[in-house]
């Protein structure tokens, strides 16, 4: 069911755990194919992004459970090659899939990925890590062919510290003869978490979390059993949606020195924040005061996927605040539908000027992608009257039934359809 139906007004109270983030299971659950034993991977949301994924690794011939949490998966031969295209079409992180696939059966097949409508998502920097190392790859009518009977450790320099680039090539040179070295590699915390994956399974890799990451390929890799970071964007949306709406929340599991750039606004604002290393505590009794400017950069500046539902804050703050997106020029679709919910925005560019208004009106609205549709619900919690929410869909690929959630912090949120 696809519609969120929003009554708004209610402060926010009350504890949660948060649990492993969608981008560091995501590639760890592409890499356990990295192996014929079995992986286990616990603590894990029940969203689609991760059934999805999960669906693709059954039509590889894998073998996977999903019970409880933890996700138990072993991929024995024979394994097929290629990935469905309606599902990659499912999935932007299916291209993932493309550097263990080659590192395990030497060739792999993916349709060029989809995921969240935000603009276009080049994968130029996966294709061209992936030819240095050896692999040649084609692409006709939508699908990326490789071949990687030349496969070789490689030194890597990435024109953008792209994660999905630099996830894919750590995955495909874990198994690859030799040494590689990618440069200018990104440095997000799931990039670690995948690092410590690898070497769970038996894997050399260092350096994740700096600028240069150094593989060196083994012959073979294990089973193992891990548990993942827990998600820093699920934890800031919260954290985020408190400061809207007003009222007292505690996060645990939430490790906060992921979210630094978050918490340091946040406090800036009108919050009063308690971080300990495994409790946050937020605080919002009075409206706060916009932020002089919000500009998105790559880990460990502040993140994109935290930039829609910081734009609902800031629409409902004192005073003028400028966003800066940098990393994908169309994350400001939602600004159309804040507007219909009373908020002052203008867009030129990257750029948006933030106006805050004192309240917002509730409205029919849509959400277009994931942390936009996060975004709308914030908006809908803080707005007066009721707000209904299209395509909530978007929005179930991150957030395990984000109703709940919310609804267990004292709002007022139904499912309709
Ligand atoms: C990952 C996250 C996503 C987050 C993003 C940036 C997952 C599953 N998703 O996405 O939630 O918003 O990091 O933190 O982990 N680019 C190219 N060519 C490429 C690859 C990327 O030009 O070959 C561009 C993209 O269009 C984008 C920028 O680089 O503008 C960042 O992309 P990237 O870091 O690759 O993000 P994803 O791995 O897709």
């Amino acid at each position: 069911m696809s519609k969120l139906l929003i009554k708004g007004g209610s402060s926010l109270r009350g504890e949660y755990r948060v649990k492993a983030a969608k981008n560091a299971v995501l590639p760890i659950i592409a890499a356990s194919l990295l192996t014929n034993e079995k992986c286990e991977i616990e603590n894990v949301p029940n969203i689609t992004d991760i059934n999805n994924m999960l669906k693709i690794m059954r039509s590889l011939g894998a073998n996977v459970s999903f019970e409880e949490s933890v996700i138990e998966i072993e991929s024995k031969e024979p394994l097929r090659f290629s990935v469905p295209t309606e599902l990659a079409k499912e999935l932007r992180s299916s291209v993932f899939l493309l550097g263990p696939v080659l590192a395990r059966i030497g060739k792999a097949a993916v349709a060029y990925p989809g995921g969240c409508d935000i603009g276009v998502r080049p994968l130029d920097i996966h294709i061209k890590g992936l030819q240095e190392m050896g692999i040649a790859v084609e692409e006709s009518h939508g699908v990326i062919y490789c071949d990687a009977t030349r496969l070789k450790g490689a030194d890597i320099m990435l024109d953008f510290p792209s994660v999905g680039a630099t996830e894919n090539l750590m995955m495909v040179a874990s198994l690859a003869k030799g040494r590689t070295r990618i440069r200018n590699a990104a440095k997000e915390p799931e990039i670690t978490d995948l690092q410590n994956f690898i070497n769970a399974m038996g894997g050399k890799v260092s350096g994740a979390g700096g600028s240069t990451i150094v593989i060196d390929g083994v012959k073979e890799l294990h089973g193992c059993h891990y548990r993942p970071i827990p998600d820093r964007i699920v934890a800031g949306t919260l954290l985020i949606a408190a400061a809207t709406c007003g009222g007292k929340i505690s996060l645990f599991d939430s490790q906060p020195e992921h979210i630094e750039p978050l918490l340091f606004k946040l406090s800036k604002s009108s919050c009063v924040l308690d971080v300990r290393s495994d409790k946050i505590t937020l605080i919002a009794e009075r409206r706060g005061r916009n932020f002089d400017k919000l500009e998105t950069q790559p880990y460990p500046g502040f993140p994109t996927d935290l930039q829609s539902p910081m734009m609902t804050l800031m629409a409902v703050s004192e005073g003028t605040g400028v966003i800066v997106e940098n990393i994908f020029e169309t994350r400001f679709r939602i600004v159309r539908e804040l507007i219909k919910m009373g908020a002052r925005i203008t867009v030129k560019d990257r750029t948006a000027i933030v106006r805050g208004v004192k309240d917002l009106e509730g409205a029919a609205v849509s959400a277009g992608d994931l942390r936009g549709g996060a975004a709308l619900v914030i908006a809908g919690m803080k707005a007066e009257g009721y707000t209904t929410i299209e395509n909530a869909r978007h929005i179930d690929r991150g957030y395990e039934r984000i109703e709940d959630i919310m609804n267990d912090f004292g709002a007022d949120i139904k499912r309709l359809q």
